[in-house]
């Protein structure tokens, strides 16, 4: 599991540095500050888990990798920039990402606000513009990552997120703002790599509820590493939910229970996968890899 899982790191870290090189020579009017502090929150220590289930889900359905790229290194710009704005000070105010100063710590605020946007509207424009991909999937591509970012998921769960910080909110609220802050880009990314093949029809439901299931424990268990691990490990500070007094799954139900609710939504993930007549063996190993992984 783990060399599939650096074999895809190392593929889009690859296609985003080739990307920047290319802008970087493309587009001499534009700030050379405003290129750096781009690539400094995009080319860095992520994971690439978005990618990664990218990669995954295209090759578990043989679609070739070269026309997989693309959606991998867009779904990590949006997620790169949700991060960029959620450290922001009039978000999380978070100095530290990725074992980095956070953008706007390195470089200042006005310019995090604008490498954000620069991360968004780049993944839209490398979406359209890319070679390998028909036009009618491209525009498939395009609609699931703008829906799954949107004021409907990520942007959208993100304003639950703050409006919520103080409160108790009950369960479902909780579930809603966790699968559309994170969940839905964690599910746009199966959906994105599955959409080119002749199965999809087919299998869209199984992998909605698949994505949902890692997507909603992905988050759970973010909530709880916020908790038990270390700002070291963790590579941004540990205890930040605390602070800012936000609603979390652990602080509604407990730690145990919040663990036992993410093991839940792992056994139904791989229930779920089951379903699929797929060689999914890699998918099931990323799954644990979500419950198991410390940072
Ligand atoms: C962190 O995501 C933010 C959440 C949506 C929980 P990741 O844990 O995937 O962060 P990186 O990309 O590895 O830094
Ligand atoms: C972030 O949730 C979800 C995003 C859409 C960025 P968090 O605020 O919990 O993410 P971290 O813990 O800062 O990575
Ligand atoms: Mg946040
Ligand atoms: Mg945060
Ligand atoms: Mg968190």
């Amino acid at each position: 599991m783990q060399t599939q899982l650096q074999t895809y790191q190392t593929r889009v870290n690859r296609a985003l540095e080739t990307l920047f090189k290319q802008l970087s020579e493309q587009q001499p009017n534009t700030s050379t500050r405003l290129i750096e502090a781009t690539q400094y929150a995009t080319l860095n220590k992520g994971k690439r888990l978005r990618p990664a289930l990218v990669y995954a889900m295209g090759e578990a359905l043989q679609i070739p990798l070269c026309q997989l790229d693309t959606a991998a290194c867009a779904i990590e710009l949006i997620h790169s920039y949700s991060l960029v704005h959620d450290d922001l000070p009039a978000m999380d105010n978070d100095e530290l990402r990725r074992g980095q100063p956070t953008c706007h710590i390195q470089y200042d605020e006005a310019t995090a606000i604008l490498v954000g946007d620069a991360q968004q509207t780049l993944a839209f424009q490398i979406l359209s513009d890319d070679p390998f991909v028909s036009d009618a999937h491209k525009i498939q591509l395009i609609q699931k990552l703008s829906r799954a970012s949107g004021l409907g998921g990520m942007i959208g769960g993100q304003m639950i997120d703050m409006q919520s910080e103080g409160l108790l909110p009950d369960l479902s609220h909780l579930k809603a703002m966790h699968l559309m802050k994170t969940g839905a880009l964690i599910k746009a990314a199966l959906l994105m790599g599955a959409c080119q093949s002749q199965e999809y029809a087919k299998l869209a439901n199984h992998i909605t509820t698949f994505g949902d299931a890692i997507g909603l424990a992905f988050q759970v268990q973010d909530d709880i590493l916020d908790i038990e691990s270390d700002t070291q490990t963790l590579g941004k500070p540990q205890g930040s939910d605390l602070q800012a007094n936000k609603s979390t799954y652990p602080k509604l139900l407990g730690l145990d229970s919040a663990k036992r609710y993410r093991d839940e939504l792992i056994a139904e993930a791989l229930q779920t996968l089951q379903k699929m007549d797929l060689n999914t063996t890699f998918l099931k190993g990323l799954t644990r890899y979500i419950v198991q992984r410390k940072h």
